[in-house]
C-alpha cells in the first residue's frame, strides 16, 4: 500500500493526570498543519505524541484515542513499519550503524521498493538545506552530529519513507534551520507537529496546543495577532545564532562588540 495519500488524523480526548476528562473536543491535523505542543516539563507533551506515533486506543496513559481518517487506522498501520505514515524524530535519535551516510540510506531506499533516481542524493541535498554543517555521502553514521542526524532522518522520514506526518520531539537546539525545515515541510503538504520550548518554532505554527498536568488546556491559533511578534523574534532568533557561532569559534563577547 502507498503510504503518501493524504490523511487527516484527530485526536479525541482522554484522561488528565488527575483522572478528569479533558475538556477538549477534538484536534484534527490535516496535510500541511504545523502545529506546536507547549507547557511546562511534565505536562504531558511527549505523551501526547507519543499517542500519535502509536494510534492510542484509550490503552495508553493518557486513555486518549487516535482517529485516521476518521476511523480506527488498520492494524498494518501500526505493525508494519512500511505502512506507517508517521515518522517521529526526538533528541536521542542515534544511528547505531556503523555505516557511511550512503550506505545507510541505500539500506533504507532497499527496504521500502523505492525506485526514484537519484533519491539519496536528492535526500543528502534536502538535509543540507536543514543544516549549516554540510553532510557527504561518504561520511560515516557515527560521526555525524546532533544537527546532521536529525535533518538527515526528517529528509529520510520525508523522501525515502513519503511520511505524510512528522513528529518532531525537542529538536530545537540541534542546530538546525527551523524556519527551512518548517516552511519545506508545509510546502509538501507534510503534517507536523513540534513539541518545543522555543518560541521562535512555536510562534512558526499554525495552531499551538498548551499542555498542562497531562491534559491539552487550550488550542490557540494567534494568526495575524502574532505577525508583528513574529519579526521581531526571526531578528532575535538571528542574532542569538550570530552569537552562538561566535562563541562556538571561541571568542569572547564583549560589550562593544554586541
Ligand atoms: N494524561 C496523562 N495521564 C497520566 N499520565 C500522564 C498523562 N500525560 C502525561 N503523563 C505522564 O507524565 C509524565 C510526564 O509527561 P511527558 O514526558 O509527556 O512530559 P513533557 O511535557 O514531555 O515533559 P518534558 O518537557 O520534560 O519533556 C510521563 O511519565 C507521562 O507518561
Ligand atoms: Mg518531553
Amino acid at each position: 500500500m502507498s503510504n503518501d495519500g493524504e490523511i487527516t488524523i484527530t485526536v479525541c480526548p482522554g484522561l488528565t493526570k488527575k483522572g478528569k476528562p479533558e475538556t477538549f473536543d477534538h484536534i484534527d491535523i490535516s496535510p500541511g498543519d504545523t502545529i506546536s505542543i507547549v507547557g511546562p516539563t511534565g505536562s504531558g507533551k511527549t505523551a501526547f505524541i507519543n499517542d500519535i506515533e502509536v494510534f492510542a486506543q484509550g490503552d495508553t496513559v493518557t486513555g486518549r484515542r487516535v482517529l485516521v481518517n476518521g476511523e480506527v487506522p488498520p492494524e498494518r498501520f501500526i505493525r508494519d513499519p512500511a505502512c506507517k505514515p508517521i515518522a517521529m524524530i526526538t533528541q536521542n535519535t542515534k544511528c547505531l550503524a556503523d555505516l557511511s551516510v550512503g550506505e545507510f540510506l541505500e539500506m533504507h531506499v532497499a527496504t521500502r521498493n523505492n525506485l526514484q533516481e537519484n533519491i539519496i542524493a536528492d535526500t543528502i541535498s534536502l538535509a543540507n538545506e536543514f543544516t549549516g554543517e554540510k553532510i557527504v555521502a561518504e561520511a560515516r553514521m557515527s560521526s555525524l552530529s546532533g544537527g546532521q542526524t536529525r535533518s538527515l532522518m526528517i529528509a529520510d522520514a520525508v523522501l525515502i519513507s513519503k511520511a505524510p506526518i512528522l513528529l518532531l520531539d525537542e529538536i530545537e537546539n540541534a542546530g538546525i534551520f527551523k524556519e527551512a525545515v518548517i516552511s519545506h515541510l508545509k510546502g509538501l503538504r507534510k503534517a507536523v507537529i513540534f513539541v518545543t520550548h522555543d518560541p521562535y518554532v512555536s510562534m512558526l505554527s499554525d495552531r499551538r496546543i498548551v499542555m498542562k498536568g497531562g491534559e491539552v488546556v487550550s488550542i490557540l491559533s494567534p494568526g495575524d495577532d502574532e505577525t508583528e511578534a513574529l519579526r521581531k523574534v526571526r531578528e532575535m532568533d538571528e542574532e542569538m545564532s550570530v552569537l552562538r557561532e561566535r562563541i562556538r569559534v571561541g571568542e569572547v563577547i564583549g560589550s562593544g562588540s554586541f
